[in-house]
């Protein structure tokens, strides 16, 4: 039987946990999710982010530019935010509308405050292993798989894809589980055939049912980060989930697997940076 890693249960159980934690504490931790123009993904997911905070008791601030903002006005936004002692947390929903360099508005956030974990601070303490914000989906499938109780030591792990958002940050996380990780991306030679080394195969391409049957190994683990919709309007993963799921031990759905563990572990960094503000 094919296990379905559930994110929206656990991503529930530990909101709930956060919840808890967040209601002991004297002072009212704050996120500013900082948005530039109106891009529609981003507004809806915006209002998830909003959602999730009011669920775990995390005051939400949302600062909506207009989509004409000049680069400088940008950063003179995040560096209102960073010198707030009642912002705790700070976000900046990417991508940014052309010609706003998006590594530039990144490195202007304080590294305390970075609940992404997109900072070169953060990433660079990630890579040492040290204490920092580690970005939200690479934490959240590494919770998803050690709560389902999927060993990575010593496992062949496969990630494709290599963004700075997910796929080098999973790799490297993966890689400090005792994972053995091999990289894909666009250039890979026989991708399906490396594919199918992977004990766990962890996809985040951003293209819609690339990987189907011919890519897993019977009774691999698959991870699902993409996200499209379909012309009937439903929404999809870059796995073909029904072409994989009877040939794999475990599996992600979309909706309901890895993007609900996001939202779940940025959570957790804005409780994390509200204690270090506190
Ligand atoms: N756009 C798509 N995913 C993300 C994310 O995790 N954080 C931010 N800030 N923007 C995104």
């Amino acid at each position: 039987m094919t296990k379905i890693l559930d994110g929206k249960a656990l991503s529930t159980s530990i909101m709930k946990k956060l919840k808890s934690a967040v209601a002991q504490q004297k002072r009212l931790i704050t996120l500013a999710v900082v948005q530039v123009g109106d891009d529609p993904a981003s507004t809806v997911y915006i209002r998830n982010k909003h959602k999730a905070c009011e669920a775990v008791g995390i005051r939400s601030l949302h600062i909506h530019l207009d989509g004409e903002i000049t680069s400088g006005s940008l950063l003179d936004t995040i560096h209102t935010l960073n010198s707030r002692k009642d912002v705790d947390g700070i976000l900046v929903q990417l991508p940014l509308p052309y010609g706003i360099d998006e590594g530039e508005v990144i490195r202007a956030i304080d590294p305390a405050k970075d609940v992404d974990g997109f900072h070169p601070v953060n990433v660079g303490r990630m890579m040492l292993a040290d204490d920092c914000l580690l970005p939200c989906t690479p934490a959240g499938i590494i919770e998803l798989l050690k709560s389902n109780g999927i060993e990575i030591n010593g496992k062949e792990c496969v990630v494709v894809g290599r963004s700075n958002i997910v796929g080098k940050p999973v790799a490297q996380l993966l890689l400090q589980e005792h994972g053995t990780v091999t990289q894909c991306h666009s250039r890979t030679r026989n991708l399906a055939e490396v594919c199918r080394r992977a004990d766990i195969l962890v996809v985040a391409v951003g293209i819609a049912h690339l990987i189907n049957a011919d890519f897993v190994k019977p009774g691999a683990v698959v991870i699902d980060v993409g996200i499209h919709r379909t012309s009937d309007n439903k929404l999809c993963g870059d796995v073909d989930f029904d072409s994989v799921k009877d040939k794999v031990s475990a599996i992600t759905p979309v909706p309901g697997g890895v993007g609900p563990m996001t939202i779940a572990m940025l959570m957790q960094n804005c409780v994390k940076a509200g204690h270090r503000g506190s």
